[in-house]
């Protein structure tokens, strides 16, 4: 089995202007150095793509959406397209993010298409799942996840399943300060590789990459990341500080 790279994204959400982009994707790289044995992803907010791009200079960083439309073009009045995305020099686009799901409405059938489109345009998927606390409470974790993961997956072709990162997300980690422990989201993401396996096969199943997302901060990163199925991270709140995000990219 080829080893999966790891993956270390920041999904900033709707922080940072074009001006502290820059400055942080600048001071990173002098810091951190090109990246050849883990890649380090930013998902800026979209005003702030184009600079991000032109200031990732250093081997192994990629820049990501945090959301887009799945048509190529038309009359959707405040939409992005992958297209355009493209035309940025996005390399991935992050996908189900539970504020998209529980905020904006995002359905199972908005992100099959997303998923879809993705491919379409060439942009690498990161695709969210996860569960909120009244469902974990209820032992129904695994069913929901099950069924995000059937349901955005739908039509795609065995060789696309290999190459989609998920990421689990536990909506009650997410900004809270409550981490899932390295063996709850251990379990999670052996269940989503089991789950790949059932739908595809084994060899697709090894070749996905399971990153988690949740509360991640420089002292719970190396027990996260020491787990056998956790391929890398999401993190939201602790990459808005250099030294913090810094300190995840580091990760033992
Ligand atoms: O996508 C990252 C995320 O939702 C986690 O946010 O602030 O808990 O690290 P945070």
């Amino acid at each position: 089995m080829d080893k999966r790279i790891s993956l270390i994204a920041a999904n900033w959400k709707m922080h940072k202007t074009i001006g502290e982009t820059v400055s942080f994707i600048e001071t990173l790289q002098k810091e951190v150095g090109p990246c050849t044995d883990r890649e380090v992803m930013i998902a800026p907010p979209y005003t702030a793509l184009d600079a991000a791009r032109k200031a990732m200079t250093m081997e192994g960083y990629k820049l990501a959406a945090q959301n887009f439309h799945w048509e190529e073009k038309g009359a959707y009045t405040g939409e992005i397209s992958g297209p355009m995305l493209k035309d940025l020099g996005c390399d991935c686009v992050i996908l189900g993010h539970s504020e998209r799901r529980h905020l904006f409405g995002e359905t199972d059938e908005m992100i099959q298409k997303k998923l879809a489109a993705a491919f379409k345009f060439g942009l690498l998927p990161i695709l969210c799942v996860g569960e909120v606390l009244e469902e974990r409470e209820a032992g129904r974790t695994l069913e929901v996840i099950g069924t995000q993961l059937e349901r955005a997956v739908q039509g795609l072709s065995r060789e696309e399943s290999g190459k989609i990162v998920i990421a689990y997300e536990p909506v009650w980690a997410i900004g809270t300060g409550k981490t899932a422990t390295p063996g709850q989201a251990q379990e999670v993401h052996l269940a989503i590789r089991q789950h790949i396996a059932a739908l595809f096969d084994k060899e697709v199943a090894n070749r996905l990459r399971i990153l988690y997302g949740g509360s991640v901060k420089p002292d719970n990163v190396d027990a996260l990341m020491a787990q056998p199925d956790i391929d890398g991270l999401l993190v939201g709140g602790a990459s808005l500080e250099v030294s913090s995000f810094k300190r995840i990219v580091q990760y033992q």
